[in-house]
């Protein structure tokens, strides 16, 4: 069995950090959100990865390498455009050959890894299964309905007005037959191959489909809610592990990771939360569920349920919470005239000010 991994694509929910950066490497823990689904898919014991990449595929390049770091040999597949999740398969035809495989959205995290789907799939002689998970808004995934019998009767890709709350997870395995339904359908309204059409020429045409309920924790990491959300889940597990340096004036509680090079400085760090390496966090509160990058520095600040990336600072600002802050970004306090705020944003960002 091998793995198609897509970490192409366009990534317009997550703008602006998803501009310039691939938004599979968005962190979550401090450990970007392709990693976990690498991880998975080595731990259900395959090695042989082909991952699909775009424009953003030289950042991809830089943090998988070879993959010998995940124990997985990877291929790279370039897509000259997003022309949708079907079209991947398309021109991974070569590398597929006449396996079958996995297929992983890069943005998608899965709590519980993949082993069970996996070993499933090698009993169950079907042409694809796939995931299905209850969801509150069914209309931003693929929708699928299900029988009296829990067969599959139809799928539909972001249906404006969805005929269930079963949303499709976006982790698939498929036997070979894939290769004739990706190249029997045509482009959907939004001018994309859809996985979920072909899935559906499967069912049309007498393939066995097979769909599992997922019972464990599923995210589509494509929105900053959803973002936050999946950085609570990973680090209420973390172990703790201080490698840094934590001063006599500060306090620590909760499951509490600071790296190698980082120091803590007169703070309060209320875990679970992770402070990046090299890190340096002087006279601040750190809260709950905050992933702090590598290099940052926070000084007389307060942040918590937050990710900030690499390289960034935060100085003499409180209260920061439910933020995603980009690389190399600077916050601080204006001097000047009071309640004025001085900003120089990016495109697309979105900044929301208490007043
Ligand atoms: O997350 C689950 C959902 O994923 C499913 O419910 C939908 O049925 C499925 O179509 C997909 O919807 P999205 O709109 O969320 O897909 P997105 O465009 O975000 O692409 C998913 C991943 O595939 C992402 O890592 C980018 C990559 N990709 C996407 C396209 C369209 C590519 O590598 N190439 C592409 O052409």
């Amino acid at each position: 069995m091998k793995a198609l991994v897509l970490a192409g694509g366009k990534g317009t929910r997550l703008r602006p950090l998803t501009h310039t950066s691939a938004k599979q490497l968005v962190p979550v823990a401090n450990k970007p959100v392709l990693f976990y689904g690498l991880e998975a898919i080595r731990d259900a014991g395959i090695t042989e990865v082909g991952i699909v990449v775009g424009a953003t595929g030289e950042e991809v390049r830089a943090a998988v390498g070879d993959g010998s770091d995940f124990g997985l040999a990877v291929t790279y597949l370039p897509q000259d455009a997003p022309l949708g999740l079907a079209h991947c398969v398309l021109i991974a035809r070569e590398f597929l050959a006449d396996d079958p495989f996995v297929m992983y959205l890069g943005d998608n995290f899965l709590v519980g890894g993949i082993t069970g789907l996996v070993e499933a799939f090698g009993r169950g002689r079907y042409d694809a299964q796939i995931l299905l998970t209850p969801v509150a808004e069914p209309q931003y995934y693929g929708v699928a309905e299900l029988g009296p019998r829990g067969e599959i009767q139809a799928l539909q890709e972001k249906p404006e007005h969805p005929r269930s709350n079963l949303a499709i997870v976006g982790v698939y395995t498929f036997s070979p037959a894939v290769h004739d339904a990706v190249r029997a359908i045509k482009p959907s309204a939004r001018g994309e191959l859809e996985i979920t059409d072909a899935i559906q020429w499967l069912v049309d045409n007498g393939y066995g489909v097979h769909s599992h309920l997922v019972s464990g924790y599923w995210k589509d990491t494509g929105r900053l809610q959803d973002i936050l959300e999946c950085n609570r889940i990973v680090l209420e597990a973390i172990e703790p592990d201080i490698a840094g340096t934590i001063d006599a004036l500060s306090e620590t509680s909760g499951r509490v990771v600071v790296e190698a090079g980082a120091v803590v400085e007169n703070s309060v760090l209320r875990g679970p939360l992770v402070i990046g390496a090299d890190t340096k966090i002087v006279s601040s509160y750190v809260g709950p569920f905050t992933s702090i990058g590598r290099g940052c520095e926070l000084r007389n600040a307060e942040i918590e349920y937050s990710i900030v990336l690499d390289g960034s600072s935060v100085d003499g600002v409180s209260r920061i919470a439910h933020s995603l802050i980009g690389r190399n970004v600077q916050v601080s306090r204006a001097a000047g005239v009071a309640n004025t705020h001085e900003l120089m944003v990016g495109d697309h960002s979105r900044i929301q000010v208490k007043v």
